[in-house]
């Protein structure tokens, strides 16, 4: 599956991830900017945030409890409707292809 992140300033990373592996281990196996996956995929760190681009919002999983507690604990401002967990968005089976746009702060 291929995951591309845009980052302020218009620059973009694409990455072709393995299938059964998600948006925040794509990233940062790949040295992206701005991605950290802090508490390694558990949905407690919420250094994987990311806004998912409109056209792709469709194919993504239904948001779990933790996920939706950690969404109001990022670095960025939530947006209702674009904002994930990247470790959350796991390639492969329905996302083949996912766009993301990276928060600009994310410690
Ligand atoms: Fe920690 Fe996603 S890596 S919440």
């Amino acid at each position: 599956p291929k995951v591309v992140f845009h980052h302020h300033g218009d620059t973009s990373t694409v990455v072709e991830a393995d299938a059964g592996s998600n948006v925040m281990r794509a990233a940062v196996q790949n040295g992206v900017a701005g991605i950290v996956g802090e508490c390694g995929g558990q949905a407690m760190c919420a250094t994987c945030h990311v806004y998912v681009r409109e056209s792709h919002l469709g194919a993504l999983p239904p948001i779990s409890e933790d996920e939706e507690e950690m969404l109001d604990c990022t670095a960025a401002p939530r947006d209702d409707r674009r904002s994930r967990l990247g470790c959350q968005l796991t390639l492969g089976e329905g996302l083949e292809e996912v766009e993301v746009d990276v928060p600009g702060a994310q410690l």
